[in-house]
């Protein structure tokens, strides 16, 4: 069975069709890149699949699992976390506190909760940061930051919209390389990027949206020679 089966799902706000009937699976222990022009649906769907919007159309499920109705912390308790394209980081809070603000969803305990968020941050490379204030990080950090306090909730399926948007090449290799490690964690990941050369290179398959439908699916060499593919990203 795959880890997360989204089929036909259509999104509309008013007459405006953000998501129109895409389907796509997750298969256990793959990263999948969710890929496509501006506008094209892509934090939409993310929102479908968390519970932050309910599909007006067609079914989510993890595990065999409707997600459909579930609300964003149900979503989270059966293994769905997320990044926000937008970060959500609490600026005063410091390192440490933001990602127990995650795992204390999990563990009312404090103790227990500040050494999972000490772990995560030296997973992600973050340990020498954990007592600073989060809005003294740099944009790479508290992307890095996000991920750890998404992972605090020790989900089965990872959802990173625009982790490496707008950092630097050295930034964009961090990244990546803590994207490998959570799966080596046996972690999926589902990843929206516009940075093609952070998640082309890693991918196990890319899902291609254009104007909220799926105009390509397929292993990251396969969607860069389609014709579709280069016509969305050119026309951009
Ligand atoms: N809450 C909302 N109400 C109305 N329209 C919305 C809402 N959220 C998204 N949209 C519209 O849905 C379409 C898809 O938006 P979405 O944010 O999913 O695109 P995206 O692929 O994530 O784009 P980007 O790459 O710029 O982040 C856009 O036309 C957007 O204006
Ligand atoms: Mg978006």
């Amino acid at each position: 069975m795959n880890l997360l089966d989204v089929k036909h799902v259509t999104k509309r706000f008013g007459g405006l069709v953000a998501n129109d009937d895409v389907s796509f699976s997750v298969e256990r222990g793959q990263i999948v890149g969710l890929i496509g022009p501006n506008g094209a649906g892509k934090t939409t769907l993310f929102n479908c699949i968390a519970g932050y919007n309910a599909p007006t159309e067609g079914e989510i499920r993890l595990d065999g699992r409707m997600v459909h109705g579930l609300a964003p912390e149900q979503c989270a308790r059966i293994g769905i976390a997320r990044t926000f394209q937008v970060a959500r980081t609490f600026t005063s809070m410091t390192a440490c506190e933001n990602v127990m603000v995650g795992a204390l969803m999990l563990r009312r305990n404090t103790v227990l909760a500040r050494s999972k968020a000490l772990e995560l941050l030296e997973f992600v490379g973050l340990a020498r940061h954990a007592e600073r204030a989060a809005g003294s990080l740099t944009v790479s950090e508290q992307r890095r930051l996000a991920v750890a306090r998404a992972l605090a909730l020790e989900p089965k399926l990872l959802l990173m919209d625009e982790v490496m948007a707008g950092l630097n090449p050295s930034e964009v290799r961090d990244a990546v390389d803590v994207v490998l490690k959570i799966r080596g964690q046996g972690i999926s990941c589902l990843i929206v990027e516009h940075v093609l050369e952070g998640i082309m290179p890693i991918a196990d398959r890319i899902v291609v949206l254009d104007y909220g439908r799926k105009i390509a699916d397929g292993t990251p060499a396969e969607v860069s020679r389609d014709e579709r593919v280069i016509a969305a990203y050119l026309g951009e």
